[in-house]
């Protein structure tokens, strides 16, 4: 059974801070599930660190079905939340509850989450109605970069701070489960976090929310040329993995990988077998080390 909106509901009652991570395939799927993460969230963040563009907005629909089938398959217990790419529940209301149920359905999303205050408040109210948790998303909205002019903290001013408020409290009467609170001054979700009975998840939204979430490539060190202020390196695994290719080019070029360990042979019998049949060989036939592989596998 999978971490459920009650249990996360849970965690919030008995101050138990809830971790959420990104994931966008089934290798780190299974890597994360293994450490026993509750929330997993296929953010449409992989239009930037999966697939190369500059925002999130060029992401579709079938691009986070894709990703989310995948993270599916690596786990068995973690919450999986599938972000709404851009322009996926914006233009009306039954477009949003169709694309959040293909989510559900054709990718196996435990929930989606959305972007948007107020006015997504009824677009929340009718998903969440015919049954699909929606998990809400304020203050540093990314789809809406151009709007803001560009990716700054939001709420630093009273007006703007009152507006996240009322925001949070829209989205929680709306019904989501639980709001993502990104770039917003820690005072400020402090008090949000107090007002609401659902969780908050921070990200550049300091200590005080009831979970946090951060980019998988982020705190990994996977993204070795940038970094986010609200972001922990926790590791240089970009570093690492350019020290383990350059060390793996450098054994092939010098004929130092593979040995003989990691190689196959030929049984003896075979090989005499070979030998009077006319063809000779070395002990070793080109292919054997593939199939033996495979069969090895089996
Ligand atoms: O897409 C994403 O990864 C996100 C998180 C940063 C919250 O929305």
């Amino acid at each position: 059974m999978r971490v459920t909106i009650t249990d996360l509901k849970e965690m919030k009652r008995k101050a138990e801070k809830i971790p959420m991570i990104t994931a966008y395939d089934y290798t780190s799927a299974r890597l994360v599930e293994s450490t026993g993460i509750p929330l997993i969230l296929v953010g449409d963040s992989l239009g930037q660190v999966v697939q190369g563009h500059d925002s999130t907005l060029p992401v579709t629909m079938d691009d986070i079905i894709y990703h989310v089938k995948s993270v599916v398959r690596g786990t068995q217990k973690a919450h999986v939340i599938a972000d709404m790419p851009f322009m996926s529940y914006q233009a009306d209301v039954a477009d949003a509850i169709r694309n959040a149920g293909r989510l559900l359905k054709e990718g196996g999303a435990s929930s989606v989450k959305l972007e948007g205050g107020r006015v997504m408040a009824e677009t929340v109210r009718r998903i969440v109605e015919v049954g699909i948790p929606v998990m809400g998303h304020i203050g540093l909205t990314p789809q809406s970069f151009n709007q803001l002019g560009g990716y700054k903290v939001q709420g630093k001013t009273a007006k703007a701070a009152l507006d996240l408020m009322d925001d949070a409290l829209a989205l929680e009467q709306a019904g989501v489960y639980a709001i993502v609170l990104e770039m917003v001054p820690l005072n400020l979700a402090q008090s949000i976090t107090r007002k609401l009975s659902i969780p908050t998840i921070g990200i550049g939204a300091g200590v005080h929310c009831d979970g946090q979430v951060q980019v998988f490539h982020d705190i990994l060190g996977l993204i070795t040329d940038e970094m986010h202020k609200h972001a922990r390196r926790y590791a240089e695994v970009g570093n690492l993995i350019k020290a383990v290719m350059e060390q793996y080019i450098q054994d092939v070029r010098n004929g130092a990988f593979p040995t003989d360990r990691e190689s196959f042979h030929m049984a003896h019998h075979a090989i005499e077998e070979m030998n009077a049949l006319g063809s000779p060989v070395d002990g070793l036939v080109e292919g054997a080390g593939y199939r033996n592989r495979i069969e090895g596998r089996k």
